[in-house]
């Protein structure tokens, strides 16, 4: 049976380790570092994840500023809002949580984040850094599935590592982080031929897919390990539930070691946005991370 790796006690122990940095920041440099959130409409899941957000920022002693906004504002009261918050030193990380209402371009929008304040890793500038491997902020999901990862494997040289899902905010980078740690990477998509084919090749399977329990348990290669970076909510027995995008039950016994949902990739993913939020204050002192 696959190792279930606690992704949540790995965020945990970043978390603390990040609250100390930022007490030593405050006394050391009377520097807090502060993250903006900007919330726009009434999307009920970015609601919880922007709380829980903001809930881990408390326990950090990161300071946090939420702006709401309407479903109905306008492109140019939520871009001069963005670039209020660039100019205020006051403010080290801006996240406008996506997805924006559909009458708001989200490239326009993201792309008005000062790269340096970009906590997300999704400016041009950040995705053209990490494309050609110099230093930037790393989307957070990728980052964090990359630290399991090595905490699991150690090395990552050499392997295989089979990508499932071709977004900007997962697959994308995620892809160009495993490349830079000498994987052999794919970037599987809804039109690769013989999909269980390619993730059966995959010493590092990485499901960013969307669909719930998309992959199925003979899709894995024996000993495999497996990050589920799915988090979809179904109703199943006329109960809610969440679950990845991996059938779980069926990849266990087969997989060397797999993340669950929740509490493998998704707690990761609020604490490596914690640690960018950290980086991107040291940066803004010339302090290095
Ligand atoms: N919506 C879903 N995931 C994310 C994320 O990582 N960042 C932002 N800003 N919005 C999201």
């Amino acid at each position: 049976m696959a190792k279930v790796i606690d992704g949540k006690g790995f965020a945990d122990r970043l978390c603390e380790q990040l609250r100390d940095e930022v007490s030593s920041l405050k006394q050391a440099h009377d520097l807090t570092p502060c993250i903006a959130v900007v919330l726009v409409g009434d999307d009920p899941a970015s609601h919880v994840y922007v709380s829980n957000k903001v809930k881990r920022c408390e326990q950090l002693g990161i300071e946090s500023r939420e702006h709401r906004l309407p479903a109905t504002c306008s492109a140019d009261e939520l871009i001069g809002l963005v670039a209020q918050l660039n100019s205020d030193p006051g403010v080290h990380g801006i996240l406008v949580q996506l997805p924006l209402p559909e009458h708001l371009d989200e490239n326009a929008v993201i792309n008005g984040i000062s790269p340096e304040k970009d906590v997300d890793g999704f400016t041009l500038l950040n995705t053209g850094a990490l494309a050609v491997g110099q230093r930037g902020l790393v989307p957070c999901t990728p980052l964090g599935s990359l630290m399991l990862l090595k905490d699991q494997l150690g090395d990552l040289s050499g392997l295989n590592a089979v990508v499932v899902g071709r977004s900007n905010i997962v697959g994308k980078p995620m892809a160009s982080l495993l490349l830079q740690e000498n994987c052999t990477v794919t970037i599987a998509h809804s039109r690769t031929r013989d999909l269980p084919g390619v993730c059966r090749q995959a010493d590092i399977l990485v499901a960013a897919v969307g669909r719930p329990r998309f992959i199925k348990g003979d899709w894995i290669k024996p000993g495999a390990t497996v990050i589920d970076v799915g988090i979809n909510r179904i109703e199943e027995d006329g109960r809610k539930r969440l679950v990845g995008d991996v059938d779980f039950d069926a990849a266990q016994p087969v997989a060397g070691a797999i993340t669950p949902v929740p509490g493998g990739v998704g707690p990761m993913t609020i604490a490596c946005l914690m640690y960018n939020t950290v980086t991107a204050a040291k940066a803004s002192r010339g302090l290095d991370h």
